[in-house]
């Protein structure tokens, strides 16, 4: 059973009694070797699912919600200046992020844990709080990831459409979730969608779930759009998991850094699944990132300047559209989506994937204002 060995007794013994068969465990062994961030599935490697090989270098890609500014000059200065420190273990880096985050956040600093980007807590949720008997809920479309990481391991995943103003069904969600649901999965503002969910119906689900389950808010997004954080709830020790990522606003997706905000008792839970060292430049980049008092102000407006004149052009040419706040929107091209993420490609213009549950709608990331002219020339030819 060598591949089960990251797994001990107790382990085992806990997990068989969560209602995970003797088979899950090989899965949820494997999971954790990986230190609960596999193959499945980071943006990434959710985009290369359709498989993106030879991609032309001055193709445009648009397909898996990178930010093309990048980190900010100090983040690349800070990170450049601590490489030849690379040989040492310097946790301190690690600390410093937490530190300031704490601050920043209004929470205690051991409410926040600090990650190599928000892939690997997302699963790690996933592998403390669902099981065969106590489902993962969450909204369809949505961000696939957790979803995938519990069908894998065996646990229970109910999908909620989202409402006809594409918020997440929060009551449908707590009525399918039933009184076993284990985790509440929010991403806010909702990766394909980009659309809001309001706080107070964020607030209503922590008020009225079940004992015992957990809401995770995934505001891997949130800086970009003008929703409310709600670390706010994990202040005041509610059973809610805030969940950041330096990927998106900050430009570090390749970087690496991210945090989950929690309980402290929470937190344990997810990192007894592993945790370690983290790359000193991403967390160099990370603290500078931070650091910089204009930076978010100043992305969300071009970010948002640009994705309203692209959702304009859109208008304007009679697509429709679905109302984002995000760096990502997503437009119903009237036929299997997939032709036209074929098609875009060939005009070397790469976006987004396309969700089952809305086969005519293909995701499209927001690039420079350049690129974003060149996703317009392409779409209106590959759509006549
Ligand atoms: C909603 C959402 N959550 C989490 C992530 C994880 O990203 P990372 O591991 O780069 O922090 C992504 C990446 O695109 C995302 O879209």
């Amino acid at each position: 059973m060598t591949f089960n060995a990251p797994l001990n007794a107790n382990d085992r013994k806990d997990l068989i009694n969560r209602g995970f068969s003797r088979r899950n465990l090989g899965k949820i062994a494997a999971m954790v070797t990986a230190g609960a961030s596999m193959p499945f599935y980071n943006e990434s490697a959710l985009a290369q699912l359709s498989k993106v090989d030879n991609v032309p270098a001055d193709a445009v890609m648009i397909n898996s919600n990178e930010n093309p500014l990048g980190p900010c000059t100090e983040a690349k200065e800070a990170a450049m200046k601590i490489v030849s420190q690379g040989g040492r273990y310097l946790y301190g880096e690690t600390d410093k992020v937490a530190k300031i985050m704490s601050e920043q956040e209004g929470v205690k600093v051991s409410y926040v844990r600090v990650y190599p980007g928000s892939s690997a807590p997302l699963h790690q949720a996933v592998l403390a709080f669902t099981s065969p008997e106590k489902p993962l809920v969450m909204a369809d479309p949505g961000y696939e990831a957790g979803g995938r990481a519990a069908a894998f391991i065996g646990s229970k995943v109910i999908k909620v459409p989202l409402t006809a103003d594409y918020k997440h069904d929060v009551k449908e969600m707590l009525k399918q979730g039933g009184p076993n649901a284990g985790l509440f999965y929010i991403c806010n503002p909702n990766n394909p969608t980009g659309t809001l969910t309001p706080k107070s119906e964020i607030e209503w689900l922590v008020a009225n779930k079940p004992k015992g389950s957990i809401v995770m808010v995934d505001e891997a997004y949130t800086h970009i759009s003008t929703a409310p954080f709600n670390t706010d709830l994990v202040a005041q020790d509610k059973d809610v998991i805030s969940l950041r990522t330096f990927s998106k606003i900050y430009g570090m997706a390749g970087l690496r850094a991210g945090a989950a905000i929690a309980r402290p008792d929470l937190l344990d839970k997810l990192g007894g699944w592993g945790a370690g060292m983290l790359p000193i430049t991403g967390m160099a980049a990370a603290s500078a990132s931070l650091l910089q008092k204009n930076l978010i102000p100043e992305r969300r407006k071009l970010i948002g300047q640009v994705r309203v004149d692209t959702l304009e052009f859109l208008e304007k040419h009679k697509f429709k559209v679905v109302p984002s706040e995000s760096n990502c929107f997503m437009v119903d091209v009237k036929q299997p989506g997939n032709n036209i993420v074929t098609a875009m490609r060939k005009e070397k213009v790469y976006i987004g994937r396309v969700w089952p549950a809305w086969p005519t709608y293909v995701r499209v990331t927001v690039g420079t204002a350049d690129e974003m002219k060149k996703f317009q020339a392409a779409f209106l030819k590959v759509m006549a």
